[in-house]
């Protein structure tokens, strides 16, 4: 009897074994599984290399666009304005004025960089001290100074517009008693 017992006990593993798998056999009959060629998301590199590519353009490959061609349709008057909006607060325009947080600005178009007597530049403005503000270099400048000279004290984000950059720029020009000859 004792057995018997036991063999139930070995047999019962066994028949469920046998039914599950069984089971599994069956259902296949019944049901005729088809694994599709073609997966219904592609899950390939082509879209993470679409999504890529804007960021892959460095930030240097931005190139500021050359004001030249502007300063000749520049606005001198919204240059002046936008200079007392976004600039005074650092700098001043007249002859002799004060430097403040920034270097007294009078007749910066085409001076050394960093050559304001008393203003304490940065290391990487004073690198520079023996190129001239030209257009080109106050454009770059202004439109994203942290990136045209890195390691600068000017804490200011940058102009992005072209145009009101041009005006700026050529409201600097005339801040001379002999500007600069336009490009
Ligand atoms: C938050 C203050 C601040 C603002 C706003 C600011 N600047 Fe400056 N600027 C500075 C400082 C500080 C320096 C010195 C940078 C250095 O030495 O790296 C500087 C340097 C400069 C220089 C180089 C001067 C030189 O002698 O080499 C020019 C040009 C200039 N600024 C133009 C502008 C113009 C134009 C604007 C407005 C569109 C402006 N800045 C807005 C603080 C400011």
């Amino acid at each position: 009897m004792a057995n018997l017992e036991l063999n139930k006990l070995f047999a019962a593993p066994l028949v469920a074994g046998v039914v599950f798998m069984g089971a599994g056999f069956i259902g296949e009959l019944i049901v005729h599984p088809k694994t599709p060629k073609q997966p219904a998301i592609a899950l390939g590199s082509a879209p993470t290399q679409q999504a890529a590519a804007p960021a892959a353009q460095p930030a240097a490959a931005r190139a500021v666009e050359p004001i030249s061609p502007l300063l000749a349709s520049a606005n001198l008057e919204n240059g002046r304005a936008l200079a007392q909006r976004l600039c005074a607060s650092c700098h001043t325009f007249n002859e002799g004025g004060r430097n403040g947080v920034g270097p007294n600005l009078w007749n910066i178009v085409n001076k050394g960089h960093a050559q304001v007597p008393g203003f304490n530049y940065s290391p990487a403005n004073r690198a520079l001290a023996d190129k001239p503000w030209d257009y080109e270099a106050l454009n770059a400048f202004l439109a994203a100074p942290a990136q045209a000279m890195p390691g600068t004290r000017m804490a200011f984000a940058g102009i992005p517009n072209a145009q009101q950059r041009a005006d700026v720029i050529l409201y600097l020009r005339s801040l001379s008693p002999n500007p600069a000859p336009l490009p």
